[in-house]
């Protein structure tokens, strides 16, 4: 049961936990009219110490159609953070006023802390260049409904599946919290493609993954591994973790996804993103049945509606 559960890591949900959320969201996408009422009068805080648009706006659509309603702030300039209230203090009172809190914050542990401190169910919407559990669920839930079908499992859709993760890997919080949480299946082969400066964390691949036992390559070059690939996730150089700006600017156009690079890739592979995209996909291949990002945000607002009404109990998952 998810009823007063946070969410601070994708692994805080069980394997099970998470099928019958995916199964409610892709009810919901089915036809979630029967839900619409179901949230009213409850609260959701949305507390964002970074910006945002897709993650915030999701959420803020997910509970609106869920009846329910909003109250926080997109800026901390705003809030009293600014004043140096602490963080403990800023989710102990925005939890005597809201039903469930959604936070982001650029310091890693952040949502564990607000985890800890606040009376009601927290919901981790990045922590630096950690976490993104509920990018994750996106991902996942999009992954199991663009290449699972037929009603099969996340896990049954993953097994053999190949996914190369492209960009930056470093900094890149999507991809930290996609690897671990793909980790927890088997049969699956994971690619690591970027630049020797923007390597996935150590603490990821051998850490995670090379102890859960999954199969993982780590290379520089995109051409020479796009044509075994199911699943591609392209990401974004992220500028603001970078220390300096002579890094970023030699790192940012480190890869290009372009309809060329695109020929030598299967016909049924996806290209997924967390979004926002700066240049690391070419905009001709939005046309590309296989460019699958604009779905993916759809699909993270079905899975946040149903991760609200889990959490909130008004359904029981
Ligand atoms: C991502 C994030 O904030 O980590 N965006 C998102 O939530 N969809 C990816 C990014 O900013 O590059």
């Amino acid at each position: 049961m998810l009823k007063g559960r946070s969410l601070v890591e994708p692994g805080d949900f069980s394997i099970d936990e998470l099928e019958a959320l995916f199964r409610l969201a892709e009810q919901i996408e089915e036809d979630g009219a029967y839900l619409r009422e179901s949230c009213r009068g409850r609260l959701l805080a949305t507390l964002f110490f970074e910006p945002s648009t897709r993650t915030r706006l999701s959420f803020e659509a997910a509970m609106l159609r869920l009846g329910g309603s909003c109250l926080g702030f997109a800026d901390p300039g705003s809030s009293s953070a600014s004043k140096g209230e602490s963080l403990a203090d800023t989710v102990r009172v925005a939890a005597c006023y809201a039903d469930a809190i959604v936070m982001r914050n650029p310091k890693e542990g952040a949502a564990l802390l607000a985890s800890r401190y606040a009376t009601v169910p927290v919901i981790n919407a990045g922590d630096g260049g950690h976490h993104h559990p509920t990018q994750t669920l996106t991902d996942l839930l999009t992954i199991k409904r663009l290449r699972g079908g037929g009603g099969r499992t996340l896990g049954e859709t993953v097994a053999g599946l190949s996914l190369g993760f492209c960009g930056d890997l470093k900094f890149g919080r999507t991809v930290h919290s996609l690897a671990k949480a793909l980790a927890r299946y088997t049969g699956l082969r994971i690619v690591f493609i970027s630049p020797p400066e923007l390597r996935v964390p150590e603490y990821i691949s051998r850490g995670v993954l090379a102890a859960a036992g999954v199969e993982y390559q780590e290379t520089g070059s995109l051409e020479t591994v796009i044509g075994g690939l199911d699943v591609l996730y392209m990401t974004r150089v992220q500028k603001e973790r970078f220390f300096n700006e002579e890094d970023y600017i030699r790192l940012k156009d480190s890869y290009i996804l372009t309809a060329e690079k695109m020929e030598a890739a299967r016909q049924d592979l996806i290209v997924l993103h967390p979004l926002p995209r700066v240049n690391e996909i070419a905009l001709e291949l939005d046309a590309d049945p296989r460019a699958a990002y604009f779905k993916q945000a759809r699909y993270g607002m079905y899975v946040r509606m149903a991760l609200l009404a889990s959490i909130l109990g008004v359904v029981s998952c």
